[in-house]
């Protein structure tokens, strides 16, 4: 179904599964299982190679010439639209909000911020107290009257066309799995669209795995109702029916004082994933994802015969901003 959508290649695909066999030890079951999303390619990988395969084709059909799009300073999301960007020739304007307070230098100057320079994106900060949305429309307005097209992508590329990759994902995951083995999938959500992909692709590829969200922002209700809206949105452009608001679950435990503040339970995980099987989390998404799934499984939250599948989203590049962090 997927296949007739346009798509640009960016990324390596299928990415590998692979089971935790020092985690489950330590853990003590269930089994721990990962899908290295990590390792998707286009400059250190992550969700959005999968998200931007079928969002840049939309870009190029539209003559943009300039791709804009938002995040928080360290969004893996904007370095990996500016790395797609640098590979189709299209310049990249990434408008970057401010949400953390008291950042340090190395939060506002390197790990991804760098690799925007690297792949020669501009940078426009949203100064503090603006409505994002809105700055970077007028940015755009103005870059309009410079004579240029741009092409507008949500945060997190999360919207019709970047779920589709997460779709092709549950794809994936239902041919390697093929006796539906797996009893939960367990992933971070943040913009929504790699967790709606999911939900979406379980429907389209009739798994029966439960698919758990861990919040890295938002309360678990709002996160869930986005969720869903955004679910509900690919099942039309896909042509399906919709979902059920039960298949959408975003647990909001283990966000801590706020997206992107550090947390013991974090740091725990980043280290218990390092430790035990040299796999590189990072501290806002996947290692607070994977704080929750351990927490999960030590409160009893599975059967120990449960098969968890891990979705590793990325984000180690980020790392150099929070180093800090774990000193
Ligand atoms: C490494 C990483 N994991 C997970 C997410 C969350 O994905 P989504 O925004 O699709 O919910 C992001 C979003 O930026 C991310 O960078």
């Amino acid at each position: 179904m997927i296949d007739n959508f346009p798509r640009i290649k960016l990324g390596h695909f299928p990415t590998p599964i692979e089971y935790l066999a020092n985690i489950t030890e330590y853990l003590g079951g269930p089994e721990i299982f990962i899908k290295r999303d990590d390792c998707t390619g286009l400059a250190t990988g992550g969700n959005k190679t999968r998200k931007l395969e079928f969002i840049m084709p939309d870009a190029l059909n539209s003559k943009a010439d300039l791709v804009v799009t938002v995040g928080a300073i360290q969004s893996n999301h904007a370095r990996q639209t500016a790395a797609s960007c640098a590979i189709l020739g299209i310049k990249c304007l990434i408008v970057l909000e401010q949400r953390v307070a008291d950042a340090t230098e190395a939060y506002m100057n390197s790990g991804n911020v760098f690799l925007n320079q690297l792949f020669d994106a501009e940078m426009v900060l949203c100064p503090i107290g603006r409505d994002i949305q809105e700055y970077a429309s007028e940015i755009m307005g103005i870059k309009i009257s410079e004579g240029k097209k741009p092409y507008f992508i949500p945060v997190g590329g999360s919207n019709h066309l970047g779920e589709l990759g997460y779709i092709e994902c549950m794809r994936e995951i239902e041919e390697h799995d093929k006796d539906s083995l797996f009893t939960h999938i367990v992933l971070a959500t943040g913009s929504g669209g790699t967790q709606a992909g999911l939900v979406a692709g379980k429907k389209v590829y009739s798994s029966n795995a439960q698919i758990i969200g861990i919040s890295i922002k938002d309360k678990r209700n709002d996160q869930e109702e986005k969720v869903l809206k955004l679910t509900n949105n690919s099942c039309d452009y896909i042509g399906i029916e919709h979902t059920s608001r039960d298949e959408v679950i975003a647990f909001d435990d283990y966000v801590g004082e706020g997206y992107a503040i550090p947390t013991e339970g974090m740091k725990h995980a980043v280290k218990l994933m390092a430790s035990k099987e040299a796999i590189l989390l990072d501290p806002v998404y996947t290692g607070k994802a994977f704080a929750g799934l351990v927490d999960l499984a030590q409160k009893g939250h599975f059967k120990k015969t449960d098969k968890i599948l891990f979705i590793h989203t990325g984000g180690s590049a980020a790392f150099p901003a929070f180093e800090w962090a774990f000193k």
